[in-house]
Parts: structure tokens; C-alpha cells; sequence
């Protein structure tokens, strides 16, 4: 409900959902900024109410005219309220509270990429059915803004192909490995440490978490309706320190890279760890920072930087969204979720997919070895870019080889050749190489 008060400002009020990390953010910023907000909006906003599950945990931050409750039902059909921001995680109940926010006429924003990336889908739905609307910028790259420039910004182009580090844990693991040379556990220890990792980072490190992100990302670039299940997926735990020496020796990094693109058969959709070349401007994002790489028709390429996560950049979205559910309604704008437009484009399997490799075997070091194994490649008609050959252990060598463009199944019809070959011993890893532009 819209109330004018004596300073001409219309009060607009908020439920939280969770006053956790990004809770706890957007309180903050909403009250740091709120006369700025007003000025911007011609609205004060006001959290009146949060969901939690323990009245009694400290919470520093807390704003003493915020009512706690354990109860969703005072927030979700309190007429008074007009947005309701879901910022406490997980499935259910939260996409139980959303729907019946939607019903109950209230808008919604949300970080919660989970619960877009699967059922998103109904969401929307049930959001135009009441004529309301679902904005979730916060739910992919954190403080970075991606969903608001690929929706509006750039809706005058045809986008080919996205391209990102959209998962601060692993990109953090695999920059240690990498600067600092430590070896998986140890980074993945001090991601922990650090809280860029959660206790258990088997999301992150399987590559779902990116995944999810990616379906959201790929469905508005592509305007077409992505499950997660299309989307490829490959974890970083087999990336080893020698892997990323070798890389580094032939002129790449290795990223987790989660990848769209859209050709005349259909949509290409994955996330794996990447041989990314060391001039790729996605080569420079170290740490916790996310990017996404994007190009576009008519914009050519861009890139967007930041802060992935954390309470006052993944805030700095939700706040952002806030606004823009204010601004919607204060003018009245009917905005309608575009996304229930959109149809399933078909998806192309990653096995009829082009790729480059990178792969690393171990062979008895004798003469002729490396010939067979050429030769096997090229029955295949994969062709070699980059080879190194170094001498591991006594009698044995390891042997790193680059190809051009091949398609999958050729590529693994060949590996399973290889294998049987008398000399090699293993093939211990192959990564996917992005081509140079
Ligand atoms: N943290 C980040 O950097 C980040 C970045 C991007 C997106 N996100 C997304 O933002 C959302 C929130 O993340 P967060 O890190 O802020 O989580 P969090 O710190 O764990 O906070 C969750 C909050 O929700 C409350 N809550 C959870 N389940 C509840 C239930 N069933 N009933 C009542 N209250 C419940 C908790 O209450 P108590 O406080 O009483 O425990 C807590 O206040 C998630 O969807 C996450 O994926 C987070």
C-alpha cells in the first residue's frame, strides 16, 4: 500500500525473508542511503519485517524498528508491506513464500539462484498471472550488474556468446594453485578459511553452482526457456599444479569457465575447467572476482567485473532492485516478466560440439611413441597446434599435446585408441582449450 507522507515522499514497505549475509547488507545500505534513495525514488523505504529462525542470534546491524518473526505469514499477507525480498536460500520453503507473496499482490526480488534456475519458470508465471513482477539480479555475479544490461541494455542485439567466471570459489582455488602453486587441498583450505568457500563446496566445485547460474544467464541472452540438465558439466578437482605449469608454459590459465552460445543449430551450454589464452581480457580475473565475456551483434565485445558475492556487493543488487520495483510502482508501470515469452531453443549435445584439448600422458620414454600417437590423432583427423615432451621418471615421459578444432566424439573415439597403445601408461587429464581470437 502506497502512503504519502508530509514530506510528499510515498513510503514504500519491505519484508525481508532472511536476515542473514545479504540481509543484513541490504539493511544496511537501505538505511545509509535513505534519504539518497528518496531523493532518487520520491519513496522512503522501510524494512518493517524479517524472517529468521532464531529471534535470540546476535545480529549486528540490526535496525531496532525491524519486527523479527518466525512466522513468514505476518510479512507475506501483511497488506501493508508491498515488496518482499527473499534473501534466506534454499528451495523450499522459500519458493513456497514467493508464490504466495505473488498471489498476495506483493513484488518480489530475489538472490536466489537456485530456486530461478529451477523453477523460475513457474515463478514468472505465477507473477504475471497477478500482474506483479520478479526481479532477480542479485542471483547471478553477486554486485556485478548482468541480468538488468543483458534484459535491457543490450536487447538491441543479437547475443552469440557468453562466456564467464561466474563462481568465486573455484576461480579463488585455482588462482592460488596458479600464483602461489598450492595444490587443490591446500587452496581449497584457504578458501575456507577466507569464507570464499562454503564447509561443504561440492556445488562449487562440481560445477552446479556455475551451471545454475549459466541456465539463468543463457536464457535471457538467448531468450529461449534453459534447464540445467542441458548444460554440460565438469568439475576443476581433477586440475592438478602440473596441469597449470604446463598451461602457463604453452601461454594459457586455467579458468572454470561457464559457457553459451548460439549457432544455427541451437544453443552450446557448459561449464568446465578452460585453457583460456593469458591475452583473453577473462585470463586477468583472479581470486574471488567474477566476469562474464560476452559478445554481442552489434556492441562487439564486453566484459563486466566484480565482486561475485558478499554482503554489501550482492546487497548493493538486491537494493538495486528494490528501487527499480519503487520506481515501477510509483508510475504505475505494468512490468510484466518478459521471460514467459520466451520458448525452449533446441540444445546441442557437447558431443557433436567443436572443441580444442589439452592432454596430458604419460608414456614408456622409447622411440616412436609420440608417432603413434600422432598417428591415431590423424586416422581421427585431429590435428596437433602445441607439443611438449619432458622426462618425468626414469624411463618414463610425459607428453602434453594441444589440438585444433575437433568434434568431441572424434576426439574421444581417438583417446580410447590411445589408450590401448602398448607405451602409454595413462592419459592423466584433458581439458578443454578456448580458441585465440
Ligand atoms: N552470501 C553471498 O555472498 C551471496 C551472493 C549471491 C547470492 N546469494 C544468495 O542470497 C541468499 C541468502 O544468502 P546468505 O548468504 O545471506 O544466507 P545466510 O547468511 O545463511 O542467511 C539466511 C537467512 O535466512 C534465514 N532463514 C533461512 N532459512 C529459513 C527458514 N526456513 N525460515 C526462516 N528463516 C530462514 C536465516 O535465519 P537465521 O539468521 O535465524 O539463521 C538467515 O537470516 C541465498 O539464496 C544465496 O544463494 C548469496
Amino acid at each position: 500500500m502506497k502512503i504519502v507522507n508530509i514530506s510528499g515522499n510515498s513510503t514504500i514497505n519491505i519484508g525481508l525473508l532472511g536476515l542473514g549475509t545479504v540481509g543484513t547488507g541490504t539493511m544496511q545500505i537501505i538505511n545509509a542511503n535513505r534519504a539518497d534513495i528518496a531523493a532518487k525514488t520520491g519513496s522512503e523505504l522501510r524494512i518493517t519485517k524479517a524472517l529468521v529462525r532464531d529471534l535470540h542470534k546476535q545480529r549486528p546491524h540490526l535496525d531496532p524498528a525491524v519486527e523479527l518473526t518466525l512466522d513468514p505469514d505476518p510479512i507475506l499477507t501483511d497488506p501493508d508491506i508491498d515488496i518482499v525480498v527473499d534473501v534466506m536460500g534454499g528451495l523450499e520453503p522459500a519458493g513456497q513464500y514467493i508464490t504466495t507473496a505473488l498471489e498476495q499482490g506483493k513484488h518480489v526480488v530475489t538472490a536466489n539462484k537456485d530456486l530461478m534456475a529451477l523453477h523460475g519458470r513457474r515463478l514468472f508465471a505465477v507473477a504475471q498471472q497477478h500482474n506483479r513482477n520478479i526481479y532477480y539480479e542479485a542471483s547471478v555475479g553477486g554486485g556485478i550488474p548482468l541480468i538488468r544490461p543483458i534484459k535491457h541494455c543490450l536487447v538491441a542485439n543479437k547475443i552469440k556468446s557468453i562466456m564467464g567466471i561466474i563462481n568465486g570459489t573455484t576461480n579463488y582455488i585455482l588462482t592460488q594453485m596458479t600464483i602461489a602453486k598450492k595444490d587443490f587441498q591446500d587452496a581449497l583450505a584457504e578458501a575456507q578459511a577466507k569464507g570464499f568457500a562454503e564447509q561443504d563446496p561440492s556445488n562449487d566445485l562440481e560445477g552446479r553452482d556455475a551451471a545454475y547460474k549459466l541456465a539463468i544467464l543463457a536464457g535471457l541472452a538467448f531468450q529461449s526457456i534453459v534447464k540445467v540438465e542441458d548444460i554440460s558439466i565438469e568439475s576443476i578437482s581433477d586440475v592438478s599444479v602440473r596441469d597449470i605449469m604446463y598451461a602457463e608454459e604453452l601461454g594459457f590459465v586455467i579458468k572454470l569457465l561457464a559457457i553459451g552460445e548460439e549457432n544455427r543449430d541451437g544453443l552450446k551450454l557448459r561449464v568446465h575447467p578452460t585453457l583460456v589464452p593469458k591475452e583473453h581480457p577473462l585470463a586477468s580475473v583472479h581470486n574471488e572476482f567474477n566476469a562474464l565475456f560476452l559478445v554481442g551483434d552489434s556492441v562487439g565485445e564486453l566484459m563486466f567485473y566484480g565482486r561475485g558475492a558478499g554482503s554489501l556487493p550482492t546487497a548493493s543488487a538486491v537494493v538495486a532492485d528494490i528501487i527499480e520495483a519503487v520506481r515501477n510502482i510509483n508510475h504505475e508501470i505494468e512490468n510484466h516478466a518478459i521471460e514467459t515469452n520466451y520458448a525452449a531453443k533446441p540444445v546441442v549435445p557437447l558431443s557433436q560440439s567443436q572443441s580444442r584439448f589439452y592432454v596430458r600422458l604419460k608414456a614408456k620414454d622409447q622411440p616412436g611413441v609420440f608417432g603413434s600417437v600422432a598417428t591415431v590423432f590423424g586416422d581421427a583427423h585431429v590435428s596437433l597446434d602445441m607439443i611438449l615432451q619432458t622426462r618425468r621418471e626414469v624411463n618414463l615421459a610425459e607428453i602434453v599435446l594441444v589440438t585444433h578444432e575437433v568434434v568431441e566424439h572424434d576426439f574421444y573415439q581417438a583417446l580410447e585408441r590411445i589408450k590401448k597403445i602398448d607405451s602409454i601408461r595413462n592419459i592423466s587429464n584433458v581439458i578443454r582449450v578456448l580458441e585465440r581470437s
